[in-house]
């Protein structure tokens, strides 16, 4: 087999069979085949697509490239979530200890931030002595005792995917709906996922602008579960401003804990839920959404979610006292109000802008190697559809001293993002779609 050969039969709009593409990603992987053919097989993946049985493949032999986790020494079926990225979206520290209290075993690897989109693990480690990193048994372990855990990927997890994902990232072949279907795919299958439910943003600040690219996205990605024997559920979710009101990972934390002390921004609670739903449901722990809900909503006010995050916090070393006391978490130094020019309705939040600030402010990283600053971040005062005064405070930035350069573009990208209508603004659904 050539990979020149293969690369010409799908320029020409035909099908590749398992081995071929087997071939290619294989050889990918140990370096037979050079990054030069594969980014030329890439663009002809952009312009041709692939079917669903082909998405199906790349998905498998991605997966298998790397390590496979074999998560059958934890009692139960294993639902994995997904997001497919934005900002403010700290859905895993609220849903991960609902879902758990509720009986389906959270067993859960989550990534870090990059760029404008904030990651679990970030978030997780402004709890002082949080340990993202446990070993194997003792992962297995804390999933059987108190059903749940969140560590950081591991490094040897899907290579393949990481290999190409960066080649992709230059050359112009990431928005390719089976290649990103297959990518994210194949990270939830390597990490031993039963079943699987995907929230995917829609958008300014999601991957996916518009909600048909969204929903041909989650098709993608649900035909692979199908194939592959995992049953998977996508939910489409609004990312046209951020999720709940605060980007930052300590921040972030303070709006997840009061979530799961039913204090939380109404958006963030109803998503939460949603995913929930399908979780337990998928998990074998209710018959219907409607009944799932109901035992989510007994576990929020029982104060039963808040215990399962405490005992996780507590489980990975992390320092209690500042969940009892947020107050106790990383504070920034610096408070600056940003103001609304104009009076009128917030029309628009350019969610992609807002987590620029919160880089800018040292929230995020710029680069794969940035030091973040875990106080650091943006509190939305406003959302759409909210009233708002000449002169009255739309958002307000943290930041520590060593971020003072980045405090005036932060600030006039917060003002930018928002879009003021003079007329009343009705406001966008919180859930679009569900793709089964
Ligand atoms: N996220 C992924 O993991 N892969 C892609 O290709 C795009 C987004």
């Amino acid at each position: 087999m050539r990979a020149v050969d293969l690369i010409r039969k799908k320029r020409d709009g035909l099908e590749l069979s398992n081995e071929e593409i087997g071939f290619l990603i294989q050889g990918y992987s140990v370096g037979d085949v050079p990054d030069y053919q594969m980014a030329a097989w890439a663009m002809a993946v952009y312009y041709q697509g692939m079917s669903a049985r082909e998405t199906a493949d790349l998905t498998l032999h991605m997966a298998a490239s790397g390590d496979m986790v074999d998560l059958s020494s934890i009692h139960g079926l294993m639902v994995d979530k997904h997001s497919t990225g934005g900002v403010g979206d700290k859905t895993t520290i609220v849903l991960g200890p609902l879902v758990a209290a509720a009986g389906v075993p959270v067993a859960k690897m989550s990534g870090r931030g990059l760029g404008h989109t904030g990651g679990t693990i970030d978030k997780l480690e402004a709890i002082s002595g949080f340990s993202v990193e446990l070993g194997k048994e003792q992962f297995f372990n804390q999933v059987n005792e108190i059903g749940l855990a969140v560590v950081g990927q591991s490094g040897n997890m899907t290579p393949a995917d990481k290999k190409l994902y960066g080649l992709r990232d230059v050359t112009a072949t990431v928005d390719s709906i089976p290649l990103i279907a297959s990518s994210v795919m194949s990270k939830k299958i390597a990490a031993g996922a039963d079943a699987i439910v995907l929230d995917v943003k829609t958008g300014s600040g999601a991957f996916m602008k518009t909600l048909d690219d969204s929903i041909r996205l989650a098709k993608a990605m649900v035909d692979i579960g199908t194939q592959v024997g995992r049953s998977t559920v996508a939910v489409i979710s609004d990312m046209d401003q951020p999720l709940g009101y605060a980007i930052g990972n300590a921040l972030e934390i303070k709006e997840a804990v009061a979530t799961l002390k039913g204090e939380g921004p109404a958006d963030l609670e109803e998503v939460c839920l949603i995913l929930a739903s399908h979780m337990l449901v998928l998990g074998g722990k209710a018959e219907s959404e409607a009944e799932a809900r109901k035992i989510l909503q007994e576990k929020l006010s029982s104060g039963e979610a808040l215990d399962k995050l405490k005992a996780l916090v507590q489980a990975q070393g992390g320092d209690i006292t500042q969940i009892h006391d947020l107050q106790l978490l990383p504070q920034a130094e610096i408070i600056v109000e940003v103001k609304s020019s104009s009076d009128g309705f917030v029309e628009s939040i350019q969610a992609e802008e807002i987590g620029i600030a919160a880089m800018l402010l040292g929230a995020g990283r710029e680069t794969k190697d940035s030091i973040i600053d875990l106080a650091a971040g943006v509190v939305l005062h406003k959302k759409i559809g909210d009233p708002v005064a000449l002169g009255e405070t739309l958002a307000v930035l943290h930041l520590n001293e060593v971020h003072r350069a980045g405090c005036v573009e932060a600030g006039n990208r917060v003002r930018e993002a928002y879009g003021i209508s003079t007329v009343k603004v009705q406001r966008r659904p919180l859930v679009f779609a569900l793709v089964t």
